[in-house]
């Protein structure tokens, strides 16, 4: 069996040569060395506008998103929905997509190697999308890209830096709270509202700038 080292070396230079989202898109639908590309029922690669101005990062798809192929489109999804419209936004003017492009079996979190073999094509859609600023729901997103070890709590209400290899400048990012723990704590709800505004304020310096 290869190791998980190689299986990320051929995932890096497979996300490398895609000149588009759809070469990107077909490239996934082919790459079996992550584990659960065997057992989902098909790919969930992003939703939303190929050069949206903002991009976000969940976790991983769930039962509704394997079904349908697309993320974020069971009850999460819908408050998600609603926090976008809240600031404007609706799918058509943002990009999202997740760590891992393929449910996990049960909803268990992602593996460390599952995460890493699923990041060169991550990191290769913001690449390819080029947005403006980048919102991650939830801590993982962060400590993923951002190469963080903080909780979510710890990592809202700040602006970070994402330094992609491929992108020309680096991009700011914001963390928030994931609709999933947002509908299990509506209390919340006040401080994911806060950080949308940030959110908002930097998109508009970058309309504007
Ligand atoms: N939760 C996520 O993190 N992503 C999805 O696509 C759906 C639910």
């Amino acid at each position: 069996m290869r190791d998980v080292q190689h299986e990320i070396a051929d995932a890096r230079r497979i996300a490398a040569a895609c000149r588009s989202l759809e070469e990107l898109r077909a490239a996934l639908e082919g790459f079996e060395a992550c584990p659960l590309a065997a057992t989902a029922t098909q790919l969930c690669f992003a939703d939303g506008h190929p050069q949206a101005p903002l991009f976000l990062v969940g976790e991983a798809p769930g039962a509704a998103e394997d079904r349908l192929g697309k993320p974020f489109v069971g009850p999460s999804g819908q408050l998600l929905d609603r926090m976008l419209a809240a600031i404007g936004l609706d799918r058509s003017r943002v990009w999202i997509t997740n760590t891992v492009f393929w449910r996990p079996p049960g909803n268990r979190p992602p593996t460390a190697a599952e995460i890493a073999m699923c990041l060169p094509f991550l990191e290769r859609q913001i690449a390819l999308v080029r947005p403006k600023v980048l919102l991650f729901l939830g801590g993982l997103a962060a400590r993923v890209l951002l190469g963080m070890d903080e909780g979510v709590t710890r990592l809202r209400g700040r602006e970070f830096v994402y330094r992609g290899d491929d992108l020309p400048h680096a991009l700011p990012a914001f963390v928030t709270y994931h609709p999933a723990y947002l509908l299990r704590q509506p209390a919340q709800k006040r401080f994911a509202w806060r950080d949308l505004l940030a959110v908002a304020a930097r998109l508009e310096d970058a309309a504007v700038g």
